[in-house]
């Protein structure tokens, strides 16, 4: 969120130009002096002479170890052309197959930061067991095998290249481009000497001719003439000094036989990531990765926005491999496709230590495993928070609160939350209401909280530097707060004035912070949040962070953290440190934890174990539509499944027809939230004229059904990691024709696919059928039949319509009753939906738990499958059998990490107990060739009782109407024809 522009609308009355970014507030690579120097040493390494560009990294042949526990290797790289200044490099196989490689300065002037991946991984990996991995030391190379897998490390130049089947899947340094700076000391420019170094003789000769009167530095071929920036840099007004002198890194890293390259969010980009370099680059800039508060953002570009997560998958038809590159400072990234069948990637980071992993794949399925093993799967949310938020810059008073929440009830339209920014708080003081508007919050939030809402209040990382305001004062006291290069404490500009920003990397802050959220009184909190409940949940915004006064509206570089870090060492995990901290406080909030709901802009890999995020401060655009999904997926398969894009658009004033299209997009977004700026005219679903009214309350009802659907894939991807929006890549592997598809995904492992509308006026559109299967239209049952190899369709969409479509094979289980929220839920019955693929069979999943606490933990839960087969030839005789097992009893089930999820379940457990009315009132079986003639439902108590249905002809529906069975129990259904 950033400052309002009401001031300039009353100056021109005008529309907004469609975008406002102020570019030349942001750094592009030229700006950036590190990012200059990687991109001309790639460069150079383009315009050498063929085969006269070579790496000066080699490793030291007779300094290969084998680690003593066998899984690794560590070995000694030098640059040739410093012949004095040595690496340590450790290449590491954990148990699942993945790479690590590690790489610092032995004895460096200075102290690199290693500590960006213990931020990340949510444990220490698990090494692949003693003696399985063997390595062979040789003369040029050490090979490493593991599980049918190969590493090399070749020694000169250093190269390493992981293999699957004697394919190079991934290489590091195949190019030359890698070069880790070393620490070095200032040097003044009059006795500027280089060590002596010898250069390739053809790229030293080239040099000589092309510029033959400048003295020639030996290292010129590889770092260039000059040393660019490396003590200090200007962009527009502000200096960085770099106390550290240079230690970036750069490092290409190819992808053999892999066209496609997604991930690294976030960018306002496409899926698959266009190249940014040579002659099929649609970017000119490398993507890049620094978390910034960018405002009124492009709909397409490589800019950095809000979060940053350094994972990038490469795809082929033959295998899904990735790379995790575990570093916070600043990042750039060129992909390229110097084959048209392949990617190289070109990564320059500021500094820290090399740290990255590679994930050997070689499915989707494998990689999400791969990552999650490492980073955590997402947190499963309590159920409240993947219903309807309602959102906006402000509502004013705890009176508009109400109000809004009355005409969602009037209006019988669905909400579970309803928000606040940053208005509620007394001159932004977080914490502190304002008396005037909001005079009894607690009665307030528990007004809403009385049929079964949340609320959700901001809380920005930034205090307003008053002495008055205890949070400020107490965390001057502790002396927490970031500092400035001098050593005082940080001052910037941000929504409450002069603030100042506590330092979450210090240890000492995260039980304070913790303590300001409590309820009640704690041994060692002092001052405390008195004037809060348990049903307000907290929104961390700004946590970039933000500061408006800073280079592009952030922290200064070199400010300083806990332990003496650089803020350029540590910047992009900064925002995930304190949704933590945050998620922290609502956890020890309560005696018996619930489930925290934390949202946060700014992430990091990790974040996903924290809470949701979201695209941030989109506009209200087609284009902005269509490129929130984009962000969404790109951010699912980082890991960080939780998030979606402001519904509406932050910035304007979309239409009927735009917010409608918008509320269809939003219903199959994981986070799904109504959001406006506070120039914009108040939006909120009931104000809309119809029809566009009723769509949207149908829209919204539509969620609501479908929760079952949503919490039982949300709890997928907590045990897999799996992405909760699964792109064409991943749902099929080998349909190339879909590797560039982004406009389409399916939800979790249900079979719904979704095409959401993000133009004006459309009134049809195609949808992509990876294989020959038929696929069943959510709202009519009209049938799509998919071919192999691929095949278009195409749906009619009118504005209350959006291809929604069951892929054959699938069982949904929803709840069909409006409430008010989900929360009212709890004992409503289901409809279960049965959509018979070709061969006549389906299954599907329902997993159901008390929604907020960690019960679940302890076996609480239910977990069920729904089978359905057609025995015997359809036609003539036979019969259709659905089948509703106890998954939880049926199946051990492991999670990523190895964790059994079941052991503790009992099918009496208190919570399926607590459920044990509630009823199946709907059975509907799709894809039956012709009417059946009787239908039974067997239990194991009872003889067959017949049960009544009905047949619609026209969309060859069977609905089998109160089958009285019970959710929770298992039971039988046939279907018969004779
Ligand atoms: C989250 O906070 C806990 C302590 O409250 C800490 O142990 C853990 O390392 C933190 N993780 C991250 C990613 O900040
Ligand atoms: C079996 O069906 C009967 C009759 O509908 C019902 O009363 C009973 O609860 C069912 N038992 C089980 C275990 O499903
Ligand atoms: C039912 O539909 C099928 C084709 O879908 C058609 O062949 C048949 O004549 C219809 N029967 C009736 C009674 O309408």
């Amino acid at each position: 969120m950033r400052p309002s522009v009401s001031a300039l609308l009353l100056l021109a009355t005008l529309a907004l130009p469609s975008s406002a970014v102020k570019n030349e507030d942001f750094r592009k690579c030229k700006d950036s002096a590190f990012c200059r120097r990687g991109r001309a040493l790639a460069q150079r390494a383009k315009d050498a002479a063929p085969g006269a560009w070579k790496s000066p990294y080699t490793v030291i042949d007779e300094a290969v170890r084998v680690l003593p526990h066998t899984s690794g290797i560590t070995a000694v790289l030098k640059n040739e052309l410093y012949p004095g200044i040595k690496f340590r490099i450790e290449v590491r196989v954990h148990d699942d197959g993945v790479v690590r490689v590690r790489a610092d300065e032995v004895k460096g002037l200075k102290k690199r930061y290693d500590e960006a991946a213990s931020w990340a991984l949510i444990r220490e990996p698990v090494l692949a067991p003693q003696y399985e991995v063997t390595w062979v030391i040789g003369a040029w190379e050490t090979t490493g095998h593991y599980k049918g897998r190969e590493i090399r490390v070749f020694y000169k130049p250093f190269r390493i290249v992981l293999f699957q089947d004697g394919r190079e899947d991934i290489v590091l340094n195949g190019e030359g481009l890698f070069n880790m700076e070393h620490f070095r000391e200032k040097t003044p420019p009059a006795d500027k000497t280089e060590e002596e170094a010898p250069a390739p003789e053809e790229a030293a000769d080239q040099k000589v001719i092309e510029e033959p009167k400048k003295p020639v530095k030996a290292t010129a071929w590889f770092e260039g003439e000059e040393e660019d920036g490396y003590w200090e840099e200007t962009f527009k007004s502000w200096t960085d000094s770099k106390p550290k002198g240079p230690e970036s890194i750069s490092m290409d890293v190819a992808f053999p036989g892999h066209q496609h390259v997604y991930g690294i969010p976030q960018h306002a980009a496409p899926l698959s990531l266009p190249a940014t370099t040579g002659p099929d680059s649609f970017f000119d800039d490398p993507y890049r990765l620094w978390n910034l508060d960018v405002f009124e953002h492009e709909a397409s570009s490589t800019m950095s926005l809000y979060g940053s997560i350094p994972l990038m998958h490469a795809h082929s038809d033959k295998s899904t491999v990735g790379i995790f590159n575990a570093v916070a400072s600043e990042t750039w990234i060129d992909v390229s496709h110097p084959k048209p069948d392949s990617t190289l990637t070109h990564w320059i980071s500021e500094s820290g230590i090399l740290d990255v992993f590679l994930l050997p794949g070689p499915t989707p399925e494998d990689i999400f495993a791969q990552y999650a093993r490492l980073t955590g799967t997402p947190v499963l949310p309590p159920l409240w928070s993947i219903a309807y938020h309602q959102c906006r810059w402000n509502y004013i008073s705890s009176q508009d609160v109400r109000e809004v929440q009355k005409a969602f009830d009037d209006n019988e339209m669905p909400v579970d939350v309803l928000w606040l920014d940053i208005e509620y708080s007394e001159e932004h003081k977080y914490f502190m209401w304002k008396d005037k508007t909001f005079p009894d919050p607690v009665e307030m939030i528990e007004d809403v909280a009385a049929v079964g809402r949340k609320m959700v209040a901001i809380v920005d990382p930034h205090l307003k530097r008053d002495h008055t305001y205890p949070a400020y004062k107490e965390a001057m006291d502790l002396d927490i707060l970031v500092k400035s290069s001098n050593n005082n404490n940080y001052e910037g500009w941000c929504w409450p004035g002069s603030s100042a920003w506590v330092d979450f990397f210090n240890p000492a802050a995260w039980t304070w912070w913790q303590g300001l959220f409590s309820l009640k009184d704690k041994e060692g909190v002092k001052w405390r949040w008195e004037k809060s409940s348990k049903n307000l949940f907290i929104w961390n915004d700004m946590n970039e962070p933000s500061v408006f006064n800073g280079p592009e509206i952030t922290m200064q570089k070199d400010n300083v953290h806990y332990g003496g870090w650089e803020h350029r060492d540590v910047h992009n995990i900064n925002g995930m440190l304190y949704a933590n901290q945050t998620a922290r406080a609502l956890l020890a909030r309560e005696e018996i934890p619930k489930r925290p709901f934390v949202l946060s802009r700014s992430f990091f890999a990790g974040s996903q174990r924290h809470g949701a995020i979201w695209t941030g401060d989109n506009m209200g655009t087609w284009e902005h539509m269509a490129v929130g999904l984009q962000m969404a997926l790109a951010d699912g398969i980082a890991g960080m499944t939780f998030s979606g894009a402001d519904v509406g658009g932050f910035f304007g004033n979309p239409g009927s027809e735009m917010l409608t299209r918008w509320y269809q997009l939003g219903v199959f977004f994981p986070f799904f939230r109504a959001h406006a700026h506070i120039d914009t005219k108040r939006r909120e679903p009931y104000l809309l004229e119809e029809p566009y009214k009723s769509i949207v309350r149908d829209l919204l009802r539509l969620r609501y059904s479908l929760l079952p659907v949503w919490y039982t894939a949300f709890r997928e991807t907590s045990v897999t990691g799996m992405p909760l929006l699964r792109p064409q890549y991943v749902m099929f592997p080998k349909d190339y024709k879909g590797f560039a598809i982004d406009g389409q995904f399916y939800v979790g492992s249900s079979g719904l696919l979704v095409k959401p509308i993000t133009q004006e006026g459309v009134t049809e559109t195609d949808v992509w059928l990876a294989e020959d299967e038929v696929y069943y239209d959510y709202f009519t049952y009209k049938t799509y039949q998919g071919a192999k190899g691929g095949k278009s369709v195409t749906l009619p969409t009118p504005i209350e319509k959006f291809p929604v479509l069951i892929r054959g094979g699938s069982i949904l289980p929803t709840r069909q009753r409006p409430r008010r929220s989900s929360t009212l839920m709890k004992q409503d019955p289901f409809t279960i939906t049965i959509a018979l693929d070709s061969s006549g069979t389906a299954s599907g999943q329902l997993y159901l738990d008390d929604g907020d606490s960690f019960s679940h933990e302890k076996g609480e839960l239910v977990w069920r499958e729904f089978q359905a087969a057609v025995l015997g030839k359809r036609k003539k005789k036979g019969s259709l059998q659905i089948m509703s097992i106890d998954l939880a009893s049926a199946k051990p089930d492991q999670a990523v990490d190895g964790t059994s999820l079941s052991e503790l379940y009992t099918p009496a457990n208190a919570f399926a107990q607590s459920i044990k009315d509630v009823k199946v009132e709907k059975i509907k079986v799709l894809g039956l060739l012709k009417e059946p003639k009787e239908v039974y439902l067997h239990n194991n108590t009872h003889d067959p009782i017949q049960l009544a249905w009905e047949w619609d002809n026209a969309s060859s529906l069977l609905t089998v109407k109160n089958p009285s069975t019970k959710i929770v129990e298992d039971w039988t259904i046939t279907v018969k024809w004779v």
